[in-house]
């Protein structure tokens, strides 16, 4: 029997980062203690494969579920899944970095880094020269501090709390009474050494990705930008997975909101330190997410929100102070945090309207934010409610999770397929080896096998073809060969991947097709389709349009408009205008639940199919 006193120390390759864990633990449990975080597509059941890893040391015997999913020679190399392996001694365990590991898979676009609209500023900075206290004169620190910056703006009954106060003893004293004051209305929320100004955070939190930006607020300018992994995909790759676990009490609430908040605060360390200041001169923040990310952020009951009608604790635009949850900023510095929409839908619905500006007088048209949930907005300009929103199920397949030889985009992920005289080719990110399929890559491989009749309409690859193998476990397109693969393994194209494409287009299309039919409407009435989130800016449009995840309308615009919920978030950081435009945008909504739609699973069933025209690369 195993004495659960007993401890074994884990070493992770590359990262160098070790846990002591009791004997009989999880190597994903260790992982977590250690503070290595990888997507647990499965949420740990054994049943994706996201979790391999390479292991030395005495380990528990190879579970069914591990017996299934590796073959023979791979656990008789040492590869393990880390979900289903007890630590039973010290052990190094080598992480490979093909999946949600590398920090180059985290990369926020270039194109993503557009500066935000200017307007009615909320924080305001004033030079101010104090004079310094005397025998004759003396006034509190605070109290002459705040004096100068209302004389100076023609504002009265200024405050700050005890936080700012200790700040402005400190520093005027540091800086011979010269000191740069940050305004929030009649609240002082910080200050800084002369010349240098107020920075605001605002950050996009995805359920799998956070994009932080950090920005100027005296010049609106993103100064720095940059992406990090959500560490609650530990807990599973959607938000649903993590919310029954918490409900169900697997794992305590607390804890996936300490992991969202070290993140946030990482993140922010990460971007001031980029641009040789601390978070100390954060002042504002705005965060957006959907309702169950800030439900977590916030450490808000979950319950009701897991379960029909699907309830937020509260919905309406809320600021708080940073320091109230633990976000390292100013010390008065706010936290803004724009309104929930309904259901899962919340804020970062709101900030995606207003990146894509689907909130302004145009023609109908349908946007939509492919991610682990799909966002999916139709336009009825004149209508009241003009936006019609829904949440598709749309999974991780879209981020390379689930597929046999899937990987998340970044070098070496085979990102465009296509056919030449009856042959594929493909192109690689950075032009690296090919060691597996990106979203992209999927979404172009199926497109283009459908092209060439490797795939029928139901999905069913032609076991005809010379480059498909069927044996006992999976029927398989055979994409690139073992000996020209990166990873020494067949890159494929698996029945079963098929159908998880399927499952993750079907959702998204059903949920277009079921808001097009509430609406009365068609796909052929759409003039514009707008496609945000960074894979829905990166796949190919023909593809997409030929496999059905998007609505396939000859004539109407298409764009891919980078990372709108980014953008939302950064509008409404320091723009006053901004934040009554994202008020009104719940108001202007209807939220339609998909499961309580009849039409919604006639249509799933009848978009799982694959459309049998093609569209032509020009229309
Ligand atoms: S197999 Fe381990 S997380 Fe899915």
């Amino acid at each position: 029997m195993q004495n659960k006193n007993m401890t074994a120390e884990v070493t992770f390759q590359p990262s160098m980062l070790s846990a002591m864990v009791p004997l009989g633990s999880l190597i994903t449990e260790a992982m977590m203690e250690a503070g290595v975080f990888i997507p647990l597509d499965c949420g740990g059941n054994g049943t994706c494969g996201s979790c391999l890893v390479s292991v030395q040391g005495e380990v528990s015997e190879p579970s069914d579920a591990e017996k299934r999913m590796l073959e023979p020679s791979q656990l008789e190399e040492g590869w393990r899944l880390a979900c289903q392996t007890e630590v039973l001694g010290d052990l190094s365990v080598f992480v490979p970095e093909t999946r949600g590991t590398s920090e180059s898979s985290w990369q926020i676009d270039a194109g993503d880094i557009v500066p935000g609209e200017r307007g009615t500023p909320v924080i305001v900075s004033e030079s101010c020269e104090i004079p310094a206290p005397s025998l004759d004169d003396p006034r509190a620190d605070l109290r002459r501090v705040l004096k100068v910056i209302s004389e100076q703006g023609g504002i009265e009954r200024l405050y700050a709390d005890i936080f700012t106060a200790s700040q402005v003893t400190d520093l005027a004293r540091r800086h011979d009474w010269h000191l740069n004051a940050f305004r929030r209305g009649r609240e002082l929320v910080g200050v800084a050494a002369p010349g240098r100004g107020p920075l605001g955070l605002a950050v996009d939190l995805g359920s799998t990705k956070l994009a932080g930006y950090l920005l100027d607020l005296e010049t609106g300018e993103i100064i720095a930008s940059k992406g990090r992994l959500n560490p609650q995909v530990s807990f599973g790759a959607d938000v649903v997975t993590r919310l029954q676990k918490a409900v169900g009490g697997t794992v305590e609430s607390g804890r996936l909101t300490d992991m969202v908040r070290d993140a946030i605060n990482g993140l922010a360390q990460e971007l001031a330190e980029s641009v040789n200041a601390d978070c100390g001169r954060i002042c504002e923040m705005s965060v957006v997410g959907n309702s169950v990310m800030i439900h977590l952020l916030l450490h808000l009951p979950l319950e009701q929100l897991g379960a029909p009608p699907f309830v937020a604790c509260m919905d309406q635009a809320t600021d708080i102070k940073a320091r109230d949850i633990g976000l390292d900023s100013a010390p008065g510095a706010y936290l803004h945090l724009p309104p929930l929409i309904g259901g899962f839908v919340g804020s970062d619905n709101v900030a995606m309207v207003m990146g894509g500006d689907l909130d302004r007088p145009g023609t109908c048209r349908l946007g939509l934010d492919i991610g682990t949930n799909t966002e999916v907005v139709l336009v009825l300009p004149g209508e009241e409610p003009s936006l019609l929103i829904a949440s598709a199920p749309s999974g991780p397949t879209f981020e390379g999770a689930h597929l046999s030889s899937g990987m998340r985009a970044m070098g070496g992920a085979i990102s465009k397929v296509w056919f030449q005289d009856g042959k594929s080719a493909f192109e690689t990110i950075d032009g690296a080896k090919p060691a597996g399929l990106c979203g992209s890559g999927i979404i172009d491989a199926i497109a283009a096998m459908l092209g060439e009749g490797i795939i029928n309409g139901q999905g069913h690859l032609d076991q005809s073809n010379e480059r498909v193998k069927a044996d006992e476990r999976s029927i398989s397109y055979v994409l690139v060969p073992s000996e020209h693969s990166a990873t020494g393994r067949d890159i494929t194209v698996t029945q079963s991947d098929i159908s998880q494409l399927q499952m993750a287009k079907g959702a998204i299309s059903a949920a277009a097709a079921t808001l097009l039919s509430i609406a009365g409407l068609e796909s052929k009435d759409l003039s514009e389709v707008l496609m945000a989130g960074s894979f829905g800016s990166h796949f190919d449009v023909v593809s997409a349009r030929r496999i059905g995840l998007i609505p396939d309308v000859s004539g109407a615009d298409y764009k891919q408009i980078g990372n709108a919920a980014g953008r939302g978030a950064q509008f409404v950081l320091n723009n006053r205008e901004a934040r009554n435009r994202a008020v009104s945008i719940p108001a202007m909504t209807r939220y339609v639940e998909l499961t309580s739609q009849p039409k919604f699973n006639s249509l799933f069933a009848r978009s799982l199919q694959f459309p049998a025209q093609c569209p032509s690369r020009n229309g």
